[in-house]
């Protein structure tokens, strides 16, 4: 994979790359938390090398394909009618097609700081005609609903008539993803199209299952070098296509501007009157190209003094690291911004980016909400809130496998409801399989951590009164009724679940799903039920019976939920090694030399196993940090104490030990795992944790999963890569209302740079090798409480804390 070249802000990728436009496409989204469109050319038609897409947060819809005789339902993030549509053709001439014209210059650059996509094309046309395009895009971070376009056009050695087709485009399909296009791909009916105006457009759609109904706008206008607009304009109408064809006169040196503006609207957008009434008027209203630039930027600059971050690394010379976490906090503001904080979404596993993993929302935000908690944690508790919508659903879930509390999907979409897919396909052996990773019941534990994480940083009584407390409640019901009391070994055990490594559904030649007693789902299930009684003191008395009462539990309840944390059974081989689950050590070693040899990329060891005809669940290897997450979740002294609880002793030397033995037998399948191994060695091994902070921070960018990425981008390494920065690297934990600091920064990252959102107030931080700079900037009484060492330190508003620091 050919990288960008980066600059500060900006993401340069130069020359036509036929091969690699759709990787570029993903990279270069647009979009605003509440719509994102693919950073794919205007005049594209979808296909092997581009893929124009628009997704919009919370747009599912439901269609059943036949697959080996059986059907299958799944549910789809859906590929929204194409706004982009926009091409030009001199009047002799074809429309504008990347694959045919001979490039004399290809540069796409995706500006970070200002939200903008262009384009400086010069290329010659198969008749010798050479043109020179500058094609600049944005999608509005003020206003969520509005996107526009500006192109600008120059003939540089012809003369004469050219056409420009602009409009919207219906007749999309979900055909994002190769392994999906066997299943059922159209989610849109086209409802109506109107032109509303002489310049605009409007084109009705509703999703054929959900009944989303869609209202896509667009408004065309065209000027010639001196100011005089297009000397004709027809309407063109095809299929589900409508459009205007404008027609201008090109001469050398007089550049011609095409602007185009459009609007998104949805019926389940708030404030609105009916979609397509609102659409309309949206782009009769929109003011042009350069305004609208000019109030997207400032939107956009507003973001970005609370987010930005400044690192300063070996590096530096060409500012990689810097740019790159820049574009991981800028594609993390265009799936999640401040527009979702109005709408009932959670953050889909590979953003708003393409149609991998179909929108899902799976455990990822545990990666991802840390980082919006210490900057804009309005959006965390939005985010939160559209599980405690999906509480009833988690519920209904339990009770019917016999449990009680709640239990929240692997996958989740519109209705909380599961949505794994029940069978996959390997492209390795073109094999459909069942999917089993839905046993992941460990999404539970990622949701009430989240929850409380989210109070430690916001400290936000209220949210935890009204629904944190009671999630955090029902989740712990669920595990305390899941756990099961083993009178041999006098401990509480968990079964038939799959842990965070998707490689181990099963015991080798088993017909059973799951596994037993997966130790970081059993810590995780005892932290769980240790945390609500923590819950219940935080809201206070009053809200605590009433909760208590309404949810049906008692004393003798909650009592017996602190006796199944304090006797759960964690399985232990070797010398004090915590096994993934119990009798992983049992099976058999995996020849990784001989297997990167023969495949050199092994993370999907899985496929490469299954397509010859073996099973990777006979093997010690695993996809992704598994285990390891407890000392990524937890600090030593928490994780000891957690387990000391249980019964369990972990030596000095028991970290190190464990994290070397599953680094030797992880394939790093899935992009987060490089972080949490980075994280977790960050104390031991500073420059492995450095290297595998470089290797997560290129994940998307270069590509790492082998053809991935143009699918979508995998949010939760983006916002882990930045995370690990800011929090890992600092050893920051915010606990019982207390800031804690631990710097441990790498040989390679010099100092770090940033501002975070803290209980209501803003704290600037530099932290470098030898001293720790915190300044309250603003914020309510009382003062902060930092602790550093064994000491806590009360900064109040103004005041600068300065601590010596030694590595
Ligand atoms: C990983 C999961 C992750 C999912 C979505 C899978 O490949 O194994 O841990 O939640 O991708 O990102």
């Amino acid at each position: 994979m050919t990288l960008p070249e980066t600059e500060g802000w900006q993401l340069t990728y130069q020359g036509w790359l036929p091969e690699q436009q759709q990787h570029r496409e993903a990279i270069c989204v647009l979009g605003n938390g509440r719509f994102a469109t693919r950073g794919a050319f205007e005049g594209a038609a979808p296909g092997d090398t581009h893929y124009p897409g628009t997704y919009m947060a919370g747009g599912y819809n439901r269609r059943t394909s036949t697959v080996s005789g059986r059907g299958v339902e799944n549910e789809d993030l859906v590929n929204l009618p194409n706004w982009l549509c926009l091409n030009f053709r001199p009047a002799e001439g074809d429309w504008l097609d990347f694959d045919t014209v001979e490039w004399l210059d290809y540069r796409q650059t995706l500006d970070l700081r200002h939200g903008v996509l262009t384009w400086h094309l010069h290329f010659r046309d198969p008749a010798g005609r050479e043109t020179r395009l500058t094609s600049r895009r944005l999608m509005h971070m003020g206003d969520s609903h509005l996107a526009a376009i500006h192109w600008e056009l120059e003939p540089v050695n012809w003369t004469g008539a050219l056409h420009i087709r602009s409009g919207i485009d219906g007749g999309v399909e979900n055909l994002g993803v190769a392994r999906y296009r066997a299943l059922e791909t159209r989610h849109l009916d086209v409802l109506a199209t109107e032109f509303f105006s002489d310049e605009a457009v409007l084109l009705r759609s509703m999703t054929n299952q959900s009944r989303i109904d869609l209202a896509n706008a667009a408004r065309t206008r065209a000027w010639q070098a001196d100011g005089r607009g297009p000397e004709a304009r027809e309407r063109v109408e095809t299929d589900a296509y409508l459009g205007h064809d404008l027609t201008l006169q090109a001469e050398p040196g007089q550049p011609i501007r095409v602007e185009k503006v459009a609007a998104l609207y949805s019926g389940r957008d708030r404030a609105i009157c009916e979609p397509g009434i609102d659409a309309t008027a949206a782009v009769e209203r929109a003011p042009g190209f350069d305004e609208l630039l000019r109030s997207h930027a400032k939107a956009w600059e507003r973001y970005w003094r609370g987010w930005d971050v400044t690192l300063h690394t070996d590096n530096n010379g060409d500012a990689e690291e810097q740019t790159v976490l820049r574009l991981h906090i800028f594609h993390l503001l265009q799936t999640t911004s401040l527009h979702t904080t109005d709408l009932d979404v959670g953050v889909p596993a590979r953003g708003l980016h393409g149609e991998a993993y179909r929108g899902h929302i799976f455990w990822d935000e545990l990666f991802i909400l840390p980082l919006l908690n210490l900057h804009s944690p309005e959006i965390s508790r939005a985010l939160l809130m559209y599980r405690y919508r999906r509480l009833p659903e988690a519920r209904r879930a339990a009770s019917a496998e016999g449990l009680r509390g709640a239990m929240y999907p692997w996958q989740s979409g519109s209705s909380g409801r599961e949505e794994t897919q029940t069978l996959h396909l390997n492209p390795a052996s073109g094999r459909w399989l069942p999917d089993d990773t839905h046993r992941q019941r460990h999404v539970n534990a990622a949701i009430a951590h989240n929850i409380w994480r989210y109070y430690e940083v916001s400290g936000d009584t209220d949210f935890m009164a009204f629904a944190g407390a009671e999630m955090i409640l029902s989740i712990a019901q669920f595990w305390a009724s899941l756990a099961t009391y083993n009178p041999e070994r006098q401990r509480y055990e968990i079964h038939g679940v799959v842990g965070p490594d998707e490689f181990h559904t099963r015991y080798p030649d088993s017909d059973t799903i799951g596994l037993s007693n997966n130790a970081y789902t059993n810590v995780m299930a005892a932290w769980c039920l240790h945390i609500a009684e923590q819950a219940l003191e935080v809201i206070g008395p009053t809200p605590r019976n009433e909760l208590l009462d309404r949810l049906e539990i008692d004393q003798a309840e909650l009592a017996r939920w602190q006796e199944i944390g304090q006797r759960m059974f964690i399985p232990f081989h070797g010398d004090g090694i915590i096994s993934q689950f119990e009798g992983y050590e049992q099976l058999e070693e995996l020849d990784w030399a001989g297997y990167r040899e023969r495949y050199g990329n092994i993370q999907r060891l899985d496929r490469i196993l299954e397509a010859e005809g073996e099973d990777i669940n006979r093997y010690q290897a695993s996809k992704q940090a598994d285990l390891l997450m407890l000392f990524y979740l937890f600090p030593r002294q928490q994780i000891e104490s957690l387990l000391a609880e249980m019964g369990y002793e972990l030596d000095a030397e028991a970290i190190p030990r464990n994290i070397a033995y599953y680094e030797a037998r992880t394939s790093h399948g899935s992009t987060l795992s490089n972080i949490v191994h980075s994280w977790v060695l960050a104390r031991s091994d500073r420059q492995r944790s450095w290297d595998l902070f470089g290797n997560a921070l290129i994940s998307d960018l270069g590509d790492s999963q082998g053809g991935t990425t143009k699918e979508g981008i995998h949010l939760g390494a983006m916002a882990g890569t930045v995370d690990l920065a800011l929090r890992g690297y600092t050893g920051m934990e915010p606990q019982d209302g207390v800031l804690w600091l631990d710097p441990m920064l790498p040989d390679g990252l010099h100092e770090v740079e940033h501002k975070i959102h803290y209980r209501g107030h803003w704290i600037h931080l530099v932290i470098n090798h030898t001293r720790l700079t915190l300044r309250l900037e603003e914020g309510p009484w009382p003062p902060v409480r930092i602790g550093y060492r064994d000491r806590i330190h009360d900064l109040h508003q103004g005041e600068t804390l300065e601590l010596a620091y030694e590595r």
